[in-house]
């Protein structure tokens, strides 16, 4: 049976999309979608032709929860495998989701605009992924544009990431110019059509005719000198490199124009890894989850609230590590011990949910839930296992929040629960005195908080500034944590689990303490379980 579990498994690629915002993660996304076959049309992942990026619209596909939810996470089935597309949110400011979501990935492709090469956020999600072993495949966006030199975009690659970019493509001209792209390993050139309409011919061999039709003398010397040089400076693909994060293969592209995407799905297939065994502890004791382990397990990734307006669930996204999920299964919480029915479970195909009947280690299965299940929690049938190391993001910026009608005060409280255990916020509870304070990684989640406590729980809120800038999670023997405590009754608070947070007025503060206490530790995060 555990084979049979295996061999599911295996067949297994759950993987996310990397990229500063405006490289095109989510032109790519649909269009992969379409190489799939899980749409038909480009243009069913949202809507089009309005400015996403501006707030407002942002927060409306927010709330327009449909799309998003669809959004977290895609399924599809192709070439005997089954794809687990896990979206992550592009903004600059909303990141801590987007990392949680990484956690659930076991690869990832980093979109690259031709233009731009390497951006920021390009290389702080690549920290993630480089944290978390997650092997990157590259793909290089919008060659039909202007686009840098592509020996500058792999050199990049090399001095900014220390990765190894071994090109399974290498690309004729760029913009205006653009003319497709030579298999270095296949030795085939795969033309690219200017013309919308009559889509991209077929790969054909570098010596055919056809490929004459394509490219002048000119291009194709270019092509061809190019590709030889960089066969000659570049290490060749090693899939075991890949998988052990030390080199990346690269692949040029159009996602807006579908060219090049049929080769990053097909490399997908070919190099991504299934599901591989993660650590984890039972009963205190560190152990290895297998895929082809029989008992079912996994954690929590990512809670989203109020996906239907007419009810308060809660989707609890589940990756699987290990087992043959069915449908009505019990799964019990390591934290809290507490079993529960899994009689609804959700799977998301890109137009469609549909009840899980059976999943397995790589898989993401929606749990709807009335606010048990939590970011981080670890789910398995004895509840004996914990995953640890989901990352929790220290709060950057504190406010308090007050709601503008006060007689609403403890409709409050349960709103802003709801949204710290769904992780949109960190909340904290001082101990003197009825206000909140709520920590947020950037700006922006204030806003979605604000717009969120407006439309589902109908509170106008103010935000203000915070006497504290600093939060700590103590940690140490309860006898010392008391002794602090009492010390420091007007700077500590609790955070939704009840555990003691100090607040501080600044960093300073923080160290000026912290060396007064060596034996308590002051946490920037706090890990549940
Ligand atoms: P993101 O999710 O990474 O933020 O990027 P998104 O796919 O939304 O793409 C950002 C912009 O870049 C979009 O243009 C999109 O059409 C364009 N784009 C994506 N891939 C390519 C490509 O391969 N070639 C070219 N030329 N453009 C590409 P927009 O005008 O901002 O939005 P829209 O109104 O076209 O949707």
């Amino acid at each position: 049976m555990s084979n049979a579990i295996a061999l599911e498994a295996a067949r297994r690629r759950t993987f996310a999309i990397i990229s500063h915002p405006d490289a095109g993660k989510t032109t790519l996304t649909e269009n992969l979608l379409l190489a799939g076959g899980a749409i038909r049309a480009a243009g069913a992942v949202r809507a089009r032709g309005e400015n996403r990026r501006t707030r407002s619209d942002w927060m409306k596909i927010e709330r327009e929860r449909g799309i998003s939810v669809s959004a977290s996470v895609m399924t599809f089935d192709h070439d005997g495998l089954m794809f687990n597309l896990l979206d992550t949110p592009g903004h600059e400011d909303f990141s801590e989701d987007t990392y949680r979501t990484l956690t659930a990935a076991d690869a990832a492709v980093m979109v690259l605009d031709a233009a731009k090469g390497i951006e920021p956020q390009t290389l702080k999600l690549f920290e993630v992924c480089r944290l978390r072993d997650i092997p990157i495949i590259t793909f290089i966006n919008k060659m039909d544009r202007e686009a840098q030199d592509a020996f500058a975009l792999l050199d990049e690659i090399a001095s900014k990431l220390a990765l190894d970019p071994a090109p399974l493509f290498w690309p004729a001209g760029s913009g205006g110019r653009f003319k497709g792209m030579l298999d270095l390993r296949g030795q085939t050139f795969i033309p690219f059509n200017k013309n919308r309409e009559e889509g991209h011919p077929a790969p054909a061999p570098i010596g055919a005719d056809v490929v004459d039709t394509w490219l002048d003398p000119v291009e194709r010397a270019e092509v061809e000198e190019g590709a030889m040089l960089v066969q000659e400076a570049s290490k060749p693909f090693d899939p075991q490199s890949f998988l052990e994060g030390h080199m990346t293969p690269v692949i040029f592209g159009s996602a807006l124009r579908h060219f090049g995407v049929d080769q990053l799905l097909a490399t997908l297939a070919a190099y991504a890894p299934p599901p591989k065994s993660v650590k984890a502890e039972r009963a205190g004791e560190a152990t290895q989850v297998v895929p082809g382990d029989p008992e079912v397990s996994g954690f929590v990734f990512k809670v989203q609230a109020n996906m239907d307006p007419n009810h308060r669930d809660r989707i609890a996204f589940f990756k699987l590590t290990s087992g043959r999920f069915t449908r009505g299964m019990k799964l019990k919480a390591q934290n809290t011990g507490k079993a529960m029915s899994v009689n609804a479970p959700i799977m998301f195909f890109a137009s469609d949910r549909e009840l899980a009947e059976e999943a397995y280690a790589g898989d993401v299965i929606g749990i709807p839930n009335h606010g048990v299940l939590r970011v981080g929690d670890s789910l398995s049938e004895t509840g004996t296992l914990r995953f640890a190391g989901l990352p929790n993001f220290a709060p950057e910026i504190l406010r308090r929040v007050r709601v503008k009608d006060p007689l609403k005060a403890k409709h409050l409280k349960r709103a802003l629960e709801g949204l710290a255990e769904e992780g949109v916020t960190q909340l904290f509870r001082p101990n003197l005195g009825s206000d909140f304070v709520v920590g947020a990684v950037g700006q922006l989640q204030f806003e979605v908080m604000a717009d969120r406590l407006a439309n589902e729980y109908q509170l106008d809120v103010i935000f203000e500034a915070a006497p504290y800038t600093e939060a700590r999670w103590l940690s140490g023997s309860r006898a010392d944590i008391e002794d602090f405590d009492s010390k420091h009754r007007t700077a500590m608070a609790e955070d939704i689990d009840k555990a003691p947070v100090f607040l501080a007025k600044s960093a300073w503060e923080v160290n000026y303490v912290g060396e007064r206490y060596p034996d308590l530790q002051f946490l920037r995060t706090k890990e549940r379980g």
